[in-house]
């Protein structure tokens, strides 16, 4: 038996055990952008389980940059030390780690997903949340009631590409293999390749080409700064869903500009420009509603790609890489139910390598399952 699922893969000079990604999930519980203890136990376990490549959530290049009061920063050198010892935790159990660099642009200074993912309110304040100002490509709110942006000077823009290019010397730095930089859902990199966000009148708005200069400019030079050997991936909405804003064939456009530049993997995801929980017509999710522009992507623009979106089981993410939709399958919230996913997914594929497991598991699990022992019999110590 094979199963693509559990092939390594090597982008540059970094090899993935297997397929199966942690895709970035924010936690909402850093204090003042740094890592706690909770997200040691929460990333390290992911690798434990048996993913090759574990993603940590989107963390702010700037403190403005940051989604909530609770997001993970990188704008410190001092938030190196908190980072360090999750890249050192994936790494020892045989995954390799992502640090996804973000900026929320005027989804920023918000609440946390369980305060309700909206703008804050007094009792929020009250309760020691600190709003900011935020910035964006044109002062358009994301919607009612949201911070109103400050549109972003060329000065802005030299500082948050500054930001990011720091952002990722310190993901290096604190021992991650590789970055990604986040331009879907919404916050800033998007706010600027969507028309719904971004009314620019100067060359970084209007036409197509113009809006993807900033995010293209952001994506050169953090690929600039990275060694030849480390890669890079850029997270997409490959479309808003909405009439109007942004295309799957604009994301075409996109890719091919962000392979050009040096992008090894183009993370598809989409949408982020409605009201969470918000729909419209054209969005239907259901199994792997985004994998079809994964496939777009690797097929017209020869780049690699990671498919997510309700993607729960083995059988699917197998067939996704069969049929050539993807190379890396990311599996999110069914991840957070059961952690150790990437294992159960290689047993149902009849394909578990005990030696992949940890051993201080494995020695004991491996004869229970090949019958060799008994749930029922005593253990000895
Ligand atoms: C709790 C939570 C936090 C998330 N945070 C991020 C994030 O930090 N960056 C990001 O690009 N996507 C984020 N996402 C989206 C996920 O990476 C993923 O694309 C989405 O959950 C769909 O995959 P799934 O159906 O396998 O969960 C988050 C999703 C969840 C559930």
């Amino acid at each position: 038996m094979s199963a693509k699922l559990f092939e390594p893969l090597t982008i540059r000079g970094v090899t993935l055990p297997n397929r199966v990604v942690i895709p970035p999930m924010c936690m909402y519980c850093a204090e003042d952008g740094h890592a706690t203890a909770f997200h040691r136990t929460h990333y390290g376990k992911f690798a434990f389980g048996g993913a090759g490549l574990v993603f940590v959530e989107a963390t702010g290049v700037t403190r403005a940059g940051r989604i909530t009061n609770g997001c993970l920063g990188i704008y410190d050198e001092d938030h190196i030390d908190s980072l360090a010892p999750i890249a050192q935790q994936i790494g020892e159990m045989g995954a390799k780690s992502c640090l996804q660099l973000a900026h929320a642009g005027r989804k920023a200074s918000t609440q946390r997903a369980w305060q309700g993912n909206g703008p804050l309110t007094q009792e929020n304040i009250d309760a020691g949340d600190e709003r900011w100002t935020v910035i964006a490509p044109s002062a358009v709110p994301f919607s009612e009631g949201w911070e109103m942006p400050r549109a972003m000077t060329r000065a802005d823009m030299d500082e948050v590409i500054e930001a990011f290019v720091i952002g990722a010397e310190r993901a290096l730095a604190a021992g991650f293999d590789m970055v990604e930089i986040h331009m879907a859902h919404g916050y800033l990199l998007q706010s600027f390749l969507t028309p719904l966000a971004n009314q620019r009148t100067d060359e970084y708005g209007g036409s197509l080409e113009n809006r993807i200069r900033f995010p293209l400019e952001v994506a050169l030079a953090v690929r600039a700064a990275l060694p030849e050997d480390v890669p890079l991936f850029a997270r997409i909405s490959a479309t808003d869903w909405i009439e109007g804003g942004w295309e799957p064939e604009d994301s075409v456009v996109l890719a091919r500009l962000l392979k050009r530049a040096g992008v090894d993997v183009v993370d598809c995801s989409s949408g982020g420009n409605m009201l969470h929980g918000a729909t419209n017509a054209s969005l239907q999710r259901g199994p792997a509603y985004q994998a079809h522009f994964a496939k777009m992507l690797r097929e017209e623009v020869e780049v690699m790609t990671q498919a997510v979106g309700l993607i729960r089981t083995p059988e699917l993410a197998e067939q996704l890489l069969q049929d050539g939709t993807a190379d890396l399958i990311a599996i999110g919230r069914q991840a957070l139910f059961d952690p150790f996913w990437a294992h159960h997914a290689a047993e149902r594929l009849g394909v578990t390598n005990w030696d992949a497991w940890p051993p201080q598991y494995g020695w004991w699990l491996s004869k229970w399952k090949r019958g060799l022992a008994s749930m029922d019999e005593a253990p000895l110590d």
